[in-house]
Order: structure tokens, then sequence, then C-alpha cells
């Protein structure tokens, strides 16, 4: 039985998911390599890892699945990924998927809050090292998991460390508003190449999601647990972005249970957007820190058109 009705064959499509090891990203991972594709999954833990790819690899008819390891809250791993990724013949599908939310705050080895570096910095620094892979792989798609928790975003551009307040859904729900934004901004810049960029909410999922959150929230988890959907279902949106027909050619979007649905007006605004692309590109390193930022912390550097 395919995972998804509206999900579309896969064979020789080479998809690249990151947080493969668990949860929606594993559960994506199956489905894609069920549907023929050739499945690159990014894993921080060798071990997990391993017993994924097993999973993934008893489910395949395409390609054999591999993994590659890397922790993205680093912005070295990322980069070093990313050349491991580009050496592959093709990238048709990137699934932006790790993530999670931190209970209390951590500062990350490059000095980021850790759930704005794995959730937004991290797909921010990979997708754009790996877009002219994906411009010369053409029709290609790039797939966020984002949140319906970015409705309760209150994104502080003065304050993407989070120094001065720091909230673990806050940080968790500005980080998957930033998925938003980057979505928009990025399917703009992409207008004409070939490759698409959308985002979605994957529903309310069983997964390990908040075990490194709030005691609160792993109770409030643990509680609601056989409530939530499985991760399976969880991934049913990430696999129809990823492959099927409905949507070929369709970009910028938010989607919840297969359905094009409006994003926050926050999450639609644009002058936002490129202020946050631009800044994501001076903390990334993709373009040299503005002379007047604040250790990298400003919102005052100027912004790109589209
Ligand atoms: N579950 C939900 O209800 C829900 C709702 C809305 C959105 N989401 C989003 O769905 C996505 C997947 O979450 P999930 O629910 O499937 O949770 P999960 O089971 O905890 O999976 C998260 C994945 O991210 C990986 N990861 C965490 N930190 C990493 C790092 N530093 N480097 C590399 N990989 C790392 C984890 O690896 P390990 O296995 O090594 O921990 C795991 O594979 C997240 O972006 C989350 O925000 C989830």
């Amino acid at each position: 039985m395919p995972p998804s009705p509206q999900a579309g064959p896969m064979d020789g499509r080479i998809c690249v998911v990151t947080g493969a090891s668990s949860g929606i990203g594993k559960a994506a991972s199956v489905a894609l390599a069920r549907l023929g594709a050739t499945v690159v999954g990014v894993c921080r833990d060798r071990g997990r890892g391993e017993s994924a790819l097993a999973e993934i690899s008893a489910a395949a008819t395409g390609g054999e699945p591999s993994i590659e390891l890397a922790d993205l809250a680093r912005g070295d791993q990322v980069t070093a990924l990313a050349a491991r990724l580009a050496a592959l013949p093709r990238i048709d599908v990137l699934v932006n998927n790790a993530g999670l939310v931190v209970g209390t705050r951590q500062l990350t080895a490059d000095g980021f809050e850790h759930t704005f570096a794995l959730n937004h910095l991290a797909p921010f620094l990979l997708t754009n090292l790996l877009l002219d892979k994906l411009k010369a792989s053409a029709p290609a798609r790039i797939v966020t998991v984002s949140s319906t928790a970015h409705h309760a975003a209150r994104l502080d551009m003065d304050d993407l460390r989070s120094d001065r307040h720091y909230v673990p859904m806050l940080a968790y729900a500005n980080s998957k508003l930033a998925n938003i934004l980057f979505t928009r901004e990025l399917a703009t810049r992409l207008e004409g190449t070939g490759v698409t960029a959308n985002c979605l909410h994957p529903g309310t999922v069983r997964t390990n999601f908040g075990q490194s959150g709030s005691g609160w929230l792993r109770i409030g988890l643990g509680i609601a647990r056989p409530f939530l959907r499985s991760a399976r279902s969880g991934a049913r949106t990430v696999v129809y972005l990823a492959s099927s027909p409905d949507v070929a050619g369709q970009s910028g979007g938010y989607y919840v249970s297969c359905k094009r649905r409006e994003p926050s007006k926050a999450a639609r605004d644009e002058r936002t957007a490129r202020a946050l692309w631009d800044i994501s590109a001076r903390l990334t390193g993709l373009l040299p820190p503005a002379h007047h930022d604040r250790g990298g912390f400003s919102s005052n550097a100027p912004v790109n058109p589209p």
C-alpha cells in the first residue's frame, strides 16, 4: 500500500533526508525508499543511523540507501556534509527535517542558541550550499518541516541568540516561523530555476520530539502520546511534497495534511523574510559580516532585494 494516495513514483530519484534516524524523518525515508527513491539519510549518531538504515533498506525498491553522519548544530559539519553530498550524481529532493526543542538555553559550538542553530541555520546553510547541485538536477524539490507552532512565534531579530529572553517553546516557535520565512524567500529566489521550495506542518506526531524539552513538555507529550499521529502518518505531507505530481512546479507553499494553507501573518511578511535571509547569510558565513553587526546579531544588516 502506498504511504499516501497522492505520492508519486520516485524511481531513479535521489532524496536527501535530514534527521533520518527517528520519527518523521525515518518514516519519510522508509516511504520514499519504498516508492523507488535512493535515500541518503543524514544522522548525527552512527548507532541510531545504522539501525534506521536497516529499516530503510528493508523497504527500498530502488537504489541502495545510505547514511551520512553530521551534527547539524555545527556549521563546520554542515559545510563538510554539503561537500560530501555535492559529490552525489544528483539531488532530486532535499528534505530539511531534523529539529528539536531544547529545555534549557544552550549555546552551540558556534555560539548560537541551539534551537535556532539546528532548526533554522542548519537548513538555511545546507540548502544554500546544495543549491547548485539542486539546480543542476532540476526539476528538484526542497521540503522543509516547519510546524503549526509558528503561530505562537514572536521573532525578535535583535535577540536571535535569546540572550534577553529564553522560553523553550517560544524559541521553538520562532525557529519554525523562520522555516516558513526561509521557504518563501527561497522560493522567490528560485523562480525560473526548476527548483521548488515548500514547507509543512506534519500534525502532532508520536516521535522522540520533546524528549530534550522542558519537564512540562515531556509530561504533556507523554500524556497525549496515545492520541498522537503515528510517524508514518506524520510523514505523509513530507512524502507528498517530495514526490507528488500534484505539486510539480508549486513553490513557496505551507502545507498541512497535503493541502496548501495560509501560514500566520508574520510568516507572510516579505520584509522580515528578506531581513532574516540576510542576517542568516551573515551568521552562517555565506556573506561577510556587516561591520555594524553586534557580534553577528544585529537586524540592521542591509536587506538584499530578491
Ligand atoms: N512530532 C511532532 O508533533 C512535530 C510537530 C510539528 C513539527 N515537527 C517537526 O518535525 C521534525 C522532525 O521531528 P520528529 O517529531 O520526527 O522528532 P524526533 O523523533 O526527535 O526526530 C528528530 C530528528 O532530528 C535529529 N537531530 C536532532 N539534533 C540533531 C543534530 N544536532 N544533528 C543532526 N540531526 C539531529 C534526530 O537525531 P537523533 O535520532 O540522533 O536524536 C532525529 O533524527 C522537526 O523539525 C520538528 O520540529 C514535529
